[in-house]
C-alpha cells in the first residue's frame, strides 16, 4: 500500500500562490434537454430555481438554467441548434460536465498566470455587464473537452450573470442537505496521469497530496491508480484517475469508452447530515451503488467509534473511513444518465481530509456488478 501524503512543488515552497482560489464557482454540464435535467435536480437533488438565459434574455444560440443548493450552483446547457460546438460537444459525449468554473478575485490575472505556465486558452477573459453590475470571465482548456472557467463576481449583484434573468418557478421542491462541491474527479486515459498532474502543478500552482497505485486499487478484475491534486488552500480538489491493467476492463475504461474520451466522471456533493440527505435523494429516486451486508460486519472494529448508528447506514448503505485527521462517510449514486459515465459521490467529512481508500475494495466490486450487467466487464 503506498500512499504518499503531502508531498509538494517548488511553488508551494516558495509560498507563493499565483492562482488564489475562493472555491467552486459552479459547474456547467452540456445536455440534450436543459428544461428536461433542470428539472431532474430539482426534483430528485432538491436544487432551486436560480436564473435562465435564452433568446429571451439576448442569447441566440443555446439555452442555460441556473439552479442552486446552498453554495452548490450548477447550470446547465444545451444548443438551440445543430451546428453549435455545444452541440457536437453532446454528440460525442452524450451528457456530461463542460466547465468547473472556479472563483477568483481576477479572472484577468487567472487568465495572465495559467497560460502564460502552459494553459490553452478557452476564453479571453471578457467582461458581462448589465444593470446589477459586472462579471469578469476568462477559461482554459484541462483533459478531453473540460474547461476550467475563471469567475470574477465581486462587482455584481444579480441572480447569476449578466445575460440572465431571474428565473422564478411555480415548482420548488425542499432541499435535501446538499451544501457544496467537495471535489470533482476526472478520468484521463492511458499513461496520462502523470501529464495532467504536471498540468495542475504548473499551470495552476496545485500540489498532489495524495496518491494510490494498483495496489490499492485493484480488485479481481479492474484496476485504476488515482492522483490528488489540491490548490493551495485546499478549498479546491481535483483527483485524476487513470485506468490500469487488470484481469478485465477498468471501470475508468469503460467510461472513456462512452464519454468518448477524458472527462469529469463524479462530482462529490457534501452534506452535514448524510443519513438525512441520502434518504431524501433515495426517496426522490436517485440510486445508489451498493454493498454487501457483511461490509457492516466489522465496521466499528474498522473504523472506531463514530456519531452515527450502524442501522440507518447499513440501510442506506453509506460507507464510513477514517483516516489520521478523523472520519468520512460516503456513498455513490449510480450513472445520472444512460451512458455509464457521470455519477455522483455524497460525503460528509468529520475531520478526515481523505477519500475513502478503506472503502476502494468494496465501492470497486460494487461498480464491477453493474458493469458486469452492462456486458462491460
Ligand atoms: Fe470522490
Amino acid at each position: 500500500m503506498k500512499t504518499i501524503q503531502a508531498q509538494s512543488n517548488s511553488s508551494q515552497t516558495r509560498g507563493e500562490d499565483f492562482l488564489p482560489l475562493q472555491g467552486t464557482d459552479y459547474v456547467e454540464f452540456y445536455v440534450g434537454n436543459a428544461k428536461q435535467a433542470a428539472h431532474y435536480y430539482k426534483t430528485a437533488f432538491g436544487f432551486q430555481s436560480l436564473a435562465y438565459a435564452g433568446p429571451e434574455t439576448g442569447i441566440k444560440d443555446k439555452v442555460s438554467y441556473a439552479i442552486r443548493q446552498n453554495k452548490l450552483t450548477f447550470v446547465l446547457t444545451t444548443p438551440l441548434r445543430n451546428a453549435n460546438p455545444i452541440a457536437d460537444h453532446i454528440y460525442k459525449h452524450g451528457d456530461g460536465v463542460k466547465a468547473l468554473a472556479l472563483r477568483v478575485d481576477d479572472a484577468n490575472s487567472a487568465w495572465k498566470e495559467t497560460t502564460k505556465r502552459g494553459a490553452r486558452s478557452w476564453l479571453e477573459p471578457v467582461e458581462l455587464s448589465d444593470s446589477e453590475g459586472k462579471v469578469v470571465m476568462s477559461g482554459i482548456h484541462t483533459y478531453g473537452d473540460t474547461v476550467h472557467l475563471f469567475i470574477e463576481r465581486k462587482n455584481y449583484e444579480g441572480a447569476f450573470m449578466p445575460g440572465y434573468k431571474k428565473w422564478e418557478s411555480n415548482y420548488n421542491p425542499t432541499d435535501t442537505g446538499l451544501m457544496y462541491v467537495d471535489h470533482c474527479v476526472g478520468n484521463v486515459g492511458w499513461n496520462q496521469m502523470n501529464r495532467w498532474v504536471k498540468f495542475y502543478e504548473e499551470v495552476m500552482g496545485f500540489r498532489n497530496i495524495l496518491s494510490f497505485d494498483d495496489n490499492d486499487i485493484s480488485t479481481e478484475y479492474s484496476a485504476l491508480m488515482s492522483k490528488v491534486m489540491s490548490n493551495g488552500n485546499g478549498f479546491v480538489k481535483f483527483p485524476i484517475n487513470e485506468p490500469a491493467e487488470g484481469k478485465k476492463k477498468s471501470q475508468v475504461e469503460e467510461y472513456l469508452d462512452y464519454y468518448n474520451g477524458e472527462g469529469c466522471q463524479h462530482v462529490a456533493l457534501a452534506t452535514n447530515n448524510i443519513i438525512e440527505t441520502v434518504k431524501a435523494l433515495s426517496s426522490r429516486g436517485l440510486e445508489f451503488l451498493t454493498v454487501p451486508s457483511s461490509y457492516y460486519d466489522e465496521l466499528f472494529d474498522r473504523v472506531g467509534k463514530i456519531d452515527e448508528d450502524l442501522k440507518p447506514l447499513s440501510e442506506l448503505g453509506i460507507l464510513v473511513d477514517r483516516d489520521d485527521e478523523g472520519y468520512l462517510l460516503q456513498i455513490f449514486s449510480k450513472p445520472v444518465e444512460d451512458r455509464p459515465t457521470l455519477f455522483y459521490e455524497i460525503i460528509q467529512r468529520k475531520g478526515a481530509k481523505s477519500f475513502g481508500k478503506g472503502n476502494f475494495k468494496a465501492l470497486f466490486e460494487a461498480i464491477e456488478r453493474e458493469q458486469e450487467k452492462r456486458g462491460n466487464l
